[in-house]
C-alpha cells in the first residue's frame, strides 16, 4: 500500500505542519504502508492559467512539476494533505496544487481512493481549514478519512501533544484500514454523486470543445 503525503508549508518538514505530518506518518508505517513525502516548497507548481488546456488534451500547458505529482496522485492507494493555516485557508502554494487539479476533478480522477488531512495554525480556526481541504478531497471523488488541526504552543510544539500525537498516529493507522476495507463514507458519498453529476454535465455541455473529459466520461460514465 502506497501513502503519499503532499506538505505545503514553506518550511516543508521543518516547521508545525511537517511536525504534526510526522506523527500521521508514524501511524502509516506502523499499519505497515509505504510513505512518499513530496514538498511543494522544493517543487514548482505555478498558478492555473485557465488555457483549458487540460480539459482538451488531460495534460497541463504549463512546464513544471504539475503533472509528476498528478501522476503520483493517480498511482498512490492513498494521500495526505498537510497545509498551515494562511488566513483562514490552505498556503498559496496548496492553493496552486488545487487549482492545477482542475482537470482531475472535472473528471472525478480519485474516485475510490481515500485521504488524510493535516493543519496547524498560529491561534485557531483549524475546523475551517480541514474542511476546505476535505470538500477538495471530495471533489476529486475521494472519501476524506479524516483530520487533525491543531494551534501551535511553539516551534514544533502544541498544546495537548500527548493526545494530538496519539489522534494524529491513529489518523494514520486508520487511512490504511479505510484504503484496505474501502470503507464507505455515506455522508461524504451524497455530495460526491451529486457534483459526479454536475460535472458529467458540465463535460456533456462542452463536449465540443473537451475532448480528452469528454471521451473519459464516455468511458467512465457507469462506474
Ligand atoms: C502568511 C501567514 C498567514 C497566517 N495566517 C494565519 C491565520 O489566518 N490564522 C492562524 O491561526 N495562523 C496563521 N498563521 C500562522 C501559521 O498558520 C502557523 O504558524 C503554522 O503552524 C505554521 O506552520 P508551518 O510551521 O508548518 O509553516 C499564518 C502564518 C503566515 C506566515
Amino acid at each position: 500500500m502506497k501513502i503519499l503525503a503532499i506538505i505545503a508549508s514553506p518550511r516543508g518538514m521543518q516547521g508545525n505542519t511537517g511536525r504534526l505530518l510526522e506523527e500521521v506518518l508514524r501511524g502509516v508505517t506502523e499499519a505497515g504502508a509505504e510513505t512518499e513525502i513530496i514538498s511543494l516548497k522544493t517543487l514548482n507548481v505555478q498558478p492555473c492559467v485557465a488555457c483549458d488546456v487540460c480539459h482538451k488534451t488531460g495534460v497541463c500547458n504549463i512546464k513544471d512539476d504539475y503533472e509528476s505529482i498528478k501522476e503520483k496522485m493517480l498511482v498512490c492507494d492513498g494521500f495526505i494533505l498537510a497545509s498551515p493555516n494562511y488566513i483562514f485557508s490552505v498556503t498559496a502554494q496548496m492553493k496552486a496544487l488545487f487549482d492545477r487539479c482542475n482537470g482531475l476533478i472535472h473528471c472525478m480522477a480519485l474516485e475510490g481512493k481515500y485521504a488524510a488531512l493535516v493543519e496547524t495554525s498560529g491561534g485557531g480556526g483549524d475546523d475551517e481549514v480541514l474542511t476546505y481541504m476535505r470538500r477538495f478531497v471530495n471533489t476529486l471523488g475521494a472519501n476524506a478519512v479524516g483530520g487533525v488541526g491543531s494551534p501551535m504552543a511553539g516551534i514544533r510544539t502544541f498544546p495537548d501533544e500527548v493526545t494530538l500525537y496519539d489522534n494524529s498516529r491513529k489518523l494514520g493507522g486508520e487511512l490504511c484500514c479505510c484504503i484496505a476495507e474501502k470503507r464507505r463514507f455515506p455522508e461524504q458519498e451524497a455530495f460526491i454523486s451529486d457534483f459526479k453529476a454536475r460535472m458529467s454535465g458540465l463535460v456533456d455541455f462542452m463536449k465540443d470543445f473537451w475532448p480528452f473529459e469528454r471521451d473519459y466520461w464516455e468511458k467512465n460514465r457507469t462506474r
